[in-house]
Formats: C-alpha cells, sequence, structure tokens
C-alpha cells in the first residue's frame, strides 16, 4: 500500500506530545497532506507545531472526536486515506480522579471515529476501499503489570487493565478489533510503551524530573521507586506507527517498545546526573539528593515491558536511539526551550490537582 504518497491522512491529537512529533516528522519528511483534528484540551499545544506553521500540506481542524457531524465533514470533504487516532486523554494520575472523562474520550471518541470511518470507507471506490486504514495508537498498559521474572508482553498476552486509563485504551482497543471482525473495516492497533521526547508536559515522570531537579525543587518518586518501565525515544514510535501504517496487515496488533527497562528511581538519578553536569549550580549541589519518596500512586502497576518481535521481524522496525542519547537530546531539549517551558508548567498534574482538589 502507498500510503506515503499524495494522499490526505487525517490524524487526531496531532498537537499533543506524540502527534505533535508525529505530525511534525510526516510534513518534514514525506509528501501528503495532513488534517489534524485536535480539541486542545490542557495538553494540545499549537506551538508545538509552529515549525510548520503556514505549510498548506497541514490543516489543523479544533474540534473533538466524539462529535459526529464534525468527523463525518471532515471524511466526506477531505477523503482521508487512513485516520491515525492518537487523540485520548493520556494521564494514570488524572484518570484516578476524572475517570469519567477518560471513558469519554478514549472510549466514545474512538467508538465515533470508528463508526463514521466505516461508513465513509464502505462508500468508497474498491481500489480505495482496500487501501484504507484505521491505525489506534494504544498502550501497554491494557495488559496489566509484569511480574519481575515473566516475560515481557507479546500480542497475545492477556488484556487486564488496572487504571481508569488503562481500562478506557483497552475499552477502546476491543472497540477496534470488533470493527474489524464485524465490518471489514481495515483497522491496525499499535500497543506502545513509555515515550519520552520533545513535547512531553512535565505531568509525566522525564519532564518533570527534569525541569525540578533544573530548579532545585523535590524530586517526588511515587512509593519505592522500584517501578519499571519501558522507555522509548518519542520519535522512534512515530516511526514504528508509520511501519505499521505502511505495511500492517488489518486486523493485526503490534507491540511497540524500547528494550528499555529501567526502575523509576535509576531513571531520576540519571537525570540528576547528567543535569549536574550539563548545568552544575552550587547554590542546589548534587541533585539526587532532591529525591522524596512520597504517597504511591492508587494501584500502581509495578512493571512494564513490550516484546516487540512481532513489528520488528514483520516490518523490520526496531528502536534505534540509544537511551543514553535520547535522555540526553530530551534534557537538551528542555533547556532550550524554556518559553515552550513557562507555558506548558500551568498544566502540570500538580497545579492541576491544587486548582481542581486543594492542596491534599
Ligand atoms: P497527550 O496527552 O500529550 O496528547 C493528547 C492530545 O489529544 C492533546 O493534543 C489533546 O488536546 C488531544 N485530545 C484529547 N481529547 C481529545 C478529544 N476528545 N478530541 C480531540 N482531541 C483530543 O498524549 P500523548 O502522550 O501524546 O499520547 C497520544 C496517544 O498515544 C494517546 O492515545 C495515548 O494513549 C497513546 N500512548 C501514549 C504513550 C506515552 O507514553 N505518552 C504510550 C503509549 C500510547
Ligand atoms: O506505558 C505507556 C503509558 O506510559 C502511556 O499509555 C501513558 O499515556 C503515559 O502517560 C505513560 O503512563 P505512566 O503512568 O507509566 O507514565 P508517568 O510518566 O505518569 O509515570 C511513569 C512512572 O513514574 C510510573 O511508574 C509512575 C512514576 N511517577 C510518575 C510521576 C508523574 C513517579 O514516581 N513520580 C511522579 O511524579
Amino acid at each position: 500500500m502507498t500510503i506515503e504518497s499524495t494522499d490526505t491522512i487525517l490524524v487526531t491529537g496531532g498537537a499533543g506530545f506524540i502527534g505533535s512529533n508525529f505530525v511534525l516528522g510526516w510534513i518534514e519528511n514525506l509528501p501528503g497532506r495532513i488534517i489534524n483534528l485536535d480539541k486542545l484540551t490542557y495538553a494540545g499545544n499549537l506551538h508545538n507545531l509552529d515549525a510548520i506553521a503556514g505549510n498548506s500540506r497541514h490543516i489543523f481542524i479544533r474540534g473533538d472526536i466524539c462529535n459526529p457531524d464534525l468527523v463525518e465533514e471532515l471524511l466526506e470533504s477531505y477523503h482521508p486515506r487512513a485516520v491515525v487516532n492518537l487523540a485520548a486523554e493520556s494521564h494514570v494520575d488524572r484518570s484516578i480522579h476524572q475517570p469519567d472523562e477518560f471513558a469519554r474520550a478514549n472510549v466514545q471518541g474512538t467508538l465515533n471515529l470508528l463508526e463514521k470511518s466505516r461508513r465513509y470507507w464502505r462508500k468508497l471506490s474498491p481500489s480505495r476501499r482496500s487501501g484504507f486504514r484505521f491505525l489506534q495508537v494504544s498502550s501497554d498498559e491494557v495488559y496489566g503489570s509484569l511480574g519481575p521474572r515473566e516475560q515481557p508482553f507479546s500480542e497475545t498476552a492477556a488484556v487486564a487493565p488496572n487504571s481508569p486509563y488503562a481500562a478506557s485504551k483497552a475499552a477502546a482497543d476491543h472497540f477496534v478489533r470488533a470493527w474489524h471482525h464485524t465490518y471489514g473495516l481495515p483497522t491496525l492497533t499499535t500497543n506502545c510503551s513509555n515515550n519520552y521526547g520533545p513535547f512531553q508536559l512535565p505531568e509525566k515522570l522525564i519532564p518533570l524530573m527534569i525541569l525540578n531537579a533544573l530548579e532545585g525543587r523535590p524530586l517526588p518518586v511515587y512509593g519505592d521507586g522500584e517501578n519499571i518501565r519501558d522507555w522509548i525515544y518519542v520519535l522512534d514510535h512515530c516511526e514504528g506507527i508509520r511501519a505499521v501504517l505502511r505495511n500492517g496487515l488489518p486486523g493485526e496488533t503490534y507491540n511497540i517498545g524500547g528494550r528499555n527497562e529501567r526502575k523509576n528511581i535509576d531513571l531520576v538519578a540519571i537525570i540528576c546526573d547528567y543535569l549536574d553536569e550539563l548545568r552544575p549550580d552550587p547554590s542546589i549541589g548534587r541533585r539526587k539528593r532532591l529525591i522524596e519518596f512520597v504517597t504511591d500512586r492508587p494501584g500502581h502497576d509495578r512493571r512494564y515491558a513490550i516484546n516487540s518481535s512481532k513489528i520488528e521481524n514483520a516490518l523490520g522496525w526496531k528502536p534505534r536511539t540509544p537511551f543514553e542519547e535520547g535522555i540526553r537530546k530530551t534534557i537538551a531539549w528542555y533547556l532550550a526551550n524554556d518559553q515552550w517551558v513557562e507555558k506548558a508548567r500551568g498544566s502540570g498534574y500538580r497545579e492541576w490537582l491544587e486548582l481542581n482538589y486543594g492542596n491534599r
């Protein structure tokens, strides 16, 4: 399939962290047009897309994926060759306080996109119908938590979501599966591990630790800090999504991971050491001393790890960015983009928590 031709694709959530990296990479390196549908929640930021401002191949539409009329209108007006759904509420901590919003955006929104895509796809000419793809960007969190000696999650692992966020992503994945099996919609699903890189909000672990450590503020590590995540550089994830869109088999799911398991406490220590080297500050001293063990996240999954052999063997993709290189690039990006950081600060989780729930 020649998805990377002059065709149009509809991307949702393209002003968020992964979405903006995906859109920028596509517009800067590939032909074709992107219709970018994003509600601009607290997590969406049009400044992420400044580098392609004015580029006629990027059309930004502010709107909600739950809006049936809008989604129908976009499909009928722009005739996309594919829909790539990145829009979601993405933060586990917030989902514990506001599960309804996660059910609405992640489940109802995906269902709306699926149903409108199905109706659009059915009317396409036979050749365009067979080339159409609906790609759902999902998470490794749908598989639940791994024990210390268990093998990383493959695509056949049982789905066992533990947080409201993970439950909403798993529910959406099930709808995607059903729309393929029941209606024949050519769907693809990717389940990826923890991303890091430019444009990630400081509600998530890595940017929060970089920015707090930079300013000499406490580094809140949940529980005993021994929880493990499998970290992948965001551009490697975007490349994986493109590989699946290009050559993935309809109806299949593909796990995407970094082959890079780290304990949270070790990760935070690495960030402290790099910042001590890049921005030594005698008034702060060694930044590891800023680490504080705080109350654990309720239901905190102990370990995630992804087996990405399927996408590696079938589609020739693999993560290219070594962690040491990716984390240094990420730290350098946050150091160089203080205006972006200034704006992003107010949308951080702790500020949000205080605003909505008081200081508790
Ligand atoms: P993000 O929170 O940074 O961005 C989400 C984007 O979606 C924002 O621009 C927001 O405005 C938009 N959005 C939210 N609700 C919307 C709605 N109802 N209609 C239209 N737009 C809406 O999230 P992210 O980290 O970039 O994650 C993107 C996708 O990748 C999500 O589906 C997430 O579940 C998935 N994912 C993320 C990770 C990760 O580590 N960040 C890993 C695996 C999968
Ligand atoms: O695994 C993929 C998932 O990764 C994505 O589907 C989610 O959208 C994304 O947010 C991410 O979820 P996590 O909960 O793993 O990411 P977060 O950055 O919030 O936390 C990473 C780990 O760090 C986790 O074990 C909790 C811990 N943590 C997090 C924060 C914000 C802390 O110890 N302290 C913190 O302040």
